[in-house]
């Protein structure tokens, strides 16, 4: 049993499954989210785990931390239902890449050879083929490739169910309370203060997603380079004559519009999301939901009739290279967790294990070594 005290700034799912390991473990947790925990971009997110379609060009390490993530996840998921009695929606669906034009399946071919390098576990199919998976596709989709090691979560109830185990374990989480300072002595993180009242702290991670780069109180050498990268989505409800078997992703080549279709347990199918460079602004924009319609239009034209049941949008934090930000930092104490662009609620276990141990072990594990904030000579 640790006896550390641990901050977390930041209550996405990031923070809060640091919170509900490391409380679980025995630390004093305190977690502070600027406004309520769960409701920024892990709400955004369709909850895709998808490191198979996802795959980028010169992207290995991240991969491979994708890949370990899929690995670590059931059993992560497992123990969390186990403590909490929150089913989270784990499903292993599997996605289906589609193209529609020429220069759609140009890049679809593209990208098929560099996940077949890579040796994932891909398989290219004609329209036909994929409309046998999927028959709720466009007869206009001329071919795809099947992911079938690609999953799914219910990212809301993720969060809620971590808000949950948080609690459970003993950890306190303070809502609308948002970090006004971090306080450092010499190069050592002693704690954080939040108006007033000054809360002290053996450790304190900062997993506050694209925010995290505000944070007063940080010295260059710790200010990790996120930037917020907005993405618009929007929740559609089904009927019982539709309803997707798979998750359905468009990369549309004319427009570099990417479409994702997302059918929930809850009956909604998520539709994500455009990828704009707008700093903070959380905006919902008609030219956004207009792409993002009639990307998902041109594969599914079934979601023609079906209901508006939300929009809005999350701030991903992208870093430079698009890779996370994880592990310790030039201050003593203080822990890095942000970072995590597209793959937020992919890492989060990852994350949750390997950052327990850095703090609760002093030790680094091998998988996180490339993700260190080092890398960008700050
Ligand atoms: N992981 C999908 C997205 O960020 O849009």
């Amino acid at each position: 049993m640790s006896h550390k005290r641990v901050l977390i700034i930041g209550g996405g799912a990031i923070g809060l499954a640091i919170g509900w390991r490391l409380a679980r473990a025995g630390c004093s947790v305190a977690l502070f989210d600027r406004g309520r925990v769960g409701c920024s971009a892990s709400w955004a997110s369709a909850g895709m785990l998808s490191p198979l379609s996802e795959a980028q060009f010169e992207e290995e390490d991240l991969l491979h931390l994708g890949l370990k993530a899929m690995e670590v996840y059931p059993d992560f998921v497992g123990e969390l239902e186990a403590e909490t009695g929150c089913c989270v929606g784990y499903r292993r669906d599997g996605v289906l890449l589609v193209g529609i034009t020429q220069d759609d399946l140009e890049y679809l071919k593209f990208r098929y050879r560099y996940q077949r390098e890579l040796g994932l576990p891909v398989t290219y199919l004609s329209g036909a083929e994929a409309r046998s998976k999927e028959p709720h596709l466009s007869a206009q989709v001329s071919a795809a490739v099947w992911c079938p090691g690609d999953h799914q979560v219910d990212n809301r109830r993720l969060v809620m169910a971590l808000k949950r185990g948080v609690e459970a374990a003993g950890g306190e989480i303070f809502e609308d309370a948002a970090v006004d300072e971090l306080l450092i002595d010499g190069m050592r993180v002693i704690g954080v203060r939040v108006g007033e009242k000054v809360h002290k702290g053996d450790t304190v991670v900062l997993a506050s997603g694209c925010w995290s780069r505000l944070m007063p109180g940080l010295p260059d050498s710790a200010k990790p380079p996120v930037r917020p990268v907005r993405g618009q989505v929007a929740r559609l409800g089904t009927t019982r004559e539709f309803a997707l078997n798979t998750i359905v992703w468009y990369s549309r080549v004319a427009t570099s519009t990417v479409a994702y279709l997302v059918p929930k347990g809850d009956g909604t199918l998520v539709l994500g999301a455009t990828s704009e460079e707008m700093g903070f602004d959380e905006d919902v924009t008609a030219g956004g939901m207009f792409e993002l319609l009639r990307a998902a239009w041109e594969v599914v034209p079934g979601i023609y009739d079906l209901r508006v049941v939300e929009s809005m949008a999350g701030l991903r934090p992208g870093s430079r290279d698009d890779a996370p930000i994880l592990g310790k930092t030039p201050v003593e104490g203080l822990i890095m967790a942000t970072g995590h662009y597209r793959k937020g609620i992919l890492l989060t276990p990852l994350t949750a294990l390997t950052i327990a141990e850095v703090i609760l072990e002093g030790r680094t594990p091998e998988i996180i070594r490339p993700f260190g904030i080092d890398r960008f000579g700050l």
